[in-house]
């Protein structure tokens, strides 16, 4: 039976995201297992579908607060590497720095902390703020991936793999057909964690292999 939230003070809005939250199961799964968010599923799964962590990868997760995401890479792998806007509680094993991704010399903080290593797994769980109007939206959306697709450009190793979040509509046919010339395969995936009300989307592209470079 489900949990109902009886508080009178509270807002109907406030009620029905305090019932949703209490009877989702994989909110009460990641309590259970130690997750920051259940957000942790969305990458548990495409992980056992696409395998692209591998034990030696280092990983770069952009937007990672709270960082669920950061703690099942983690647990794969030795090496990764955590940045967001917002504060992150530390994780054993994982290098975080607080920095807006769009901002001008976000890529030096972050080549400073990869050490000029460059990755072999990029993920981007980042939403940029919407305002509602959709086409201002859209364009927020496509901004934040090309930027993803930039610092692919300059920090993804050849054979390297990306995970990111687009929106339905989001991905631009000529973004889609850049990624489809630099990686092997590009799948849009719908993990069965992802809400179904929500338009996200997470487009996994494997196996970079950009021209003109070796390593
Ligand atoms: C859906 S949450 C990520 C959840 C995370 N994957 C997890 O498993 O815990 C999206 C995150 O992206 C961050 N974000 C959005 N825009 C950003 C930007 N421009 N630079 C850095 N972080 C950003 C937000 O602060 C937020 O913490």
């Amino acid at each position: 039976m489900k949990k109902q939230v009886r508080n009178r003070k509270l807002k109907q809005s406030s009620k029905n995201w305090i019932r949703r939250q209490i009877n989702d199961p994989y909110v009460i799964k990641a309590k259970n297992e130690g997750y920051r968010s259940r957000a942790a599923f969305k990458l548990i799964e495409i992980q056992n579908k696409f395998n692209i962590i591998k034990r030696d990868s280092i990983v770069v997760d952009l937007g990672a607060s709270p960082g669920s995401w950061s703690q099942v890479a983690i647990e794969i792998c030795g090496n990764v590497m955590a940045i967001d806007l917002l504060d992150m509680r530390p994780i054993s094993g994982v290098s975080f720095i607080k920095v807006d991704f769009l901002e001008e010399g976000s890529f030096q903080k972050m080549a400073e902390m990869l050490r000029n290593r460059r990755a072999d797994v990029i993920l981007s769980d980042m939403a940029p703020n919407t305002c509602g109007i959709t086409k201002i939206d859209h364009i927020k959306i496509v901004n934040l991936v090309e930027k993803v697709y930039e610092f692919c450009e300059v920090f993804l190793n050849v054979g390297g793999n990306l995970v990111t979040k687009v929106f339905h509509g989001g991905t631009e046919s000529t973004l889609l057909n850049e990624l489809k010339k630099q990686f092997t395969k590009v799948k849009h995936f719908k993990p069965r964690s992802s809400r179904k009300e929500s338009s996200e989307i997470y487009l996994v592209a494997t196996m970079y292999r950009p021209a003109g470079r070796n390593v």
